[in-house]
């Protein structure tokens, strides 16, 4: 059958029908909101390239956890900006690191009220930016002698207040070593939220302004994914993840590849979640700041393309300001 029998248009007469008929709803409660904790800072500091964020210092976290849980968000990431960097990135598995200090301060305060995402990985703590530890002859990033430094520093996070660890080095091996650590430590309940499918990409470079991050030599492109790869790598990826003991994958950036957040979806039966990143993030700011677009009907689209390609949960910048997109 078709026109003039079919008519699409019979069922998006009226607002009542269509709202009937909607599918795909965000909820605060599947949304994550990244927190920067600094400790070289005693107010909050806006990020330049971010518009409308934060770096926070330790004492201020609480109160950002506080603004989450009462806009019915029910998880935060920490990102931590340390006082030192070194070569072995000591700060990310250090009793006393940011993200542990920052950790303890909101588990103290909520408990289990609010749910606790710790980034793994090195990328904030070595002073020449690279997610693992470097061979200075080859100017390499050495996999197996970092996936130790990472279990360690997913222990140090647990043992601080940290609910969920998210490894995003994207070494080879990661989500194993990081089981083996934490089971060994006798944190067999804690999930593992794995950066599957991680591209390098352009999208990450506010992000790297806002955690001072960047690599001061090369790129990422030996460890995250390239852009252009068939998507059975990215496939491979999580398959692997998942055989390693991930509960939870992920996909990053979220706009560029919403092709793979529905393949992750329809490969595999744990959440999905993906991540709005940092890009994505200020080029809506930037358009709106300009009044080119209206903010939270864009958000409101975005995040609602992203839940609709397969995500379960979305961690995005956007989460601030939840109350004001999501009418
Ligand atoms: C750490 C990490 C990065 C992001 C999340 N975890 C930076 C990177 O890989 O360079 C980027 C997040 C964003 O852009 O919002 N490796």
């Amino acid at each position: 059958m078709s026109f003039p029998n079919v008519r699409m248009r019979r069922l998006r007469r009226t607002k009542a029908l269509r709202t009937m008929l909607k599918q795909v709803q965000i909820q605060p409660s599947n949304l994550i909101y990244p927190i920067f904790a600094d400790e070289t800072i005693s107010e909050p500091v806006p990020i330049a390239t971010m518009p409308g964020y934060f770096r926070y210092p330790l004492d201020k976290v609480v109160e950002e956890g506080k603004a989450a849980l009462e806009q019915g968000v029910k998880s935060v990431l920490l990102f931590g900006i340390p006082a030192e960097k070194d070569e072995m990135g000591s700060g990310a598995y250090a009793k006393n690191g940011v993200v542990q200090k920052a950790a303890w301060e909101i588990k103290s305060r909520f408990k289990d009220e609010l749910v606790i995402i710790g980034d793994v990985c090195l990328c904030e703590y070595t002073n020449h930016g690279h997610c693992g530890i470097i061979d200075k002859k080859y100017c390499e990033v050495l996999n197996d002698d970092t996936l130790e430094l990472l279990g360690k520093t997913a222990v140090s996070q647990v043992e601080a207040g940290v609910d969920i660890v998210a490894p995003s080095a994207m070494m080879d091996g990661q989500v194993f070593a990081i089981r083996e650590f934490l089971d060994e430590s006798g944190f067999e309940q804690v999930p593992i939220l794995a950066y599957s499918a991680k591209y390098a990409s352009a999208f990450y470079g506010p992000f790297r302004d806002a955690a001072e991050s960047a690599p001061k030599f090369g790129n990422r492109q030996s460890y995250q994914m390239s852009q252009g790869s068939s998507v059975h790598e990215a496939l491979r990826e999580m398959e692997l993840d998942i055989s390693e003991g991930a509960d939870m994958l992920m996909v990053k950036p979220a706009l560029a590849y919403l092709d793979i957040i529905s393949l992750a979806k329809a490969s595999f039966d744990v959440p999905i979640v993906a991540y709005n990143v940092s890009g994505e993030y200020s080029m809506v700011k930037a358009a709106a700041l300009n009044g080119w677009v209206d903010e939270a009907d864009i958000v409101r689209e975005t995040l609602t393309g992203i839940k609709r390609a397969g995500a379960d949960l979305i961690i995005t910048y956007h989460t601030k300001n939840v109350k004001d997109w999501l009418k």
